[in-house]
C-alpha cells in the first residue's frame, strides 16, 4: 500500500516533530506535520482556531489534513496529539505503519508544563495531563503497530527505536 512510510502519534510535547524530522533525514524522505497543514489552511495559529471556532471545528480541519496527508505523502508524518480522538481519523490510519511515542505524566509535566500556546493545558496542567493520558492512551494503542517509550531517551535514541520497532 502507498502512503506515509511512518506515522507518529502520541501526546503533545512527546517529540513527534523532532523525531519525525530525524527519521525523515535518516530515511532520505520528506516530513509532514498535520498541525502545520491545519495552520496553513486556516491561516491562523491552532490556539486561535480553538478560541474562535472551538475544538470540534479544529478536529474537522485536522481530519481533512490527515486524509490529505495519508493520500499524498510518502514520507514521515506526525499527527497532533488529539487526532486519534476522532473515529474517522483513526479509520484513516488503518494499515499504516503507525508508531505511538509514549511518555509518562511526570515527564509530560516536566517537558510541556505551563505552555499556554497549547490551549488544552491552560488550566491545572498536571491534572489535565493525567486526564488527557487516561482518555487517550487506549486510542494511541489502538491505532499503533508499535509503541516506543520516550522517557529518558534522546530524540536520536527514540528515532532508532522507531526504526527497530518496525
Ligand atoms: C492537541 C495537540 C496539538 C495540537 C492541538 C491539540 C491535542 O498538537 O494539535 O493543540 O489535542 O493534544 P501537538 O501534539 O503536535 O502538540
Amino acid at each position: 500500500m502507498s502512503g506515509p512510510l511512518i506515522v507518529l502519534v502520541g501526546p503533545m510535547g512527546v517529540g513527534k516533530s523532532t523525531v519525525g524530522e530525524l527519521l525523515a533525514d535518516r530515511l532520505g524522505t520528506g516530513y509532514r506535520d498535520t498541525d502545520a497543514d491545519v495552520v496553513a489552511t486556516a491561516g491562523k495559529p491552532i490556539s486561535e482556531i480553538f478560541y474562535d471556532e472551538g475544538e470540534e471545528h479544529f478536529r474537522a480541519l485536522e481530519r481533512q489534513a490527515v486524509r490529505a496527508a495519508v493520500a499524498e505523502h510518502g514520507g514521515v508524518l506526525s499527527l497532533g496529539g488529539g487526532a486519534v480522538l476522532d473515529e474517522a481519523t483513526r479509520a484513516l490510519l488503518a494499515d499504516h505503519a503507525v508508531v505511538y511515542l509514549s511518555m509518562d505524566v511526570d515527564e509530560a509535566v516536566k517537558r510541556v508544563g505551563l505552555n499556554t500556546a497549547r490551549p488544552l493545558l491552560a488550566v491545572n496542567p498536571r491534572r489535565k495531563w493525567r486526564e488527557l493520558m487516561e482518555a487517550r492512551r487506549h486510542l494511541y494503542t489502538e491505532v499503533a503497530r508499535a509503541v516506543v517509550a520516550t522517557d529518558e531517551r534522546t530524540p536520536e535514541e527514540v528515532a532508532q527505536a522507531v526504526l527497530d520497532a518496525l
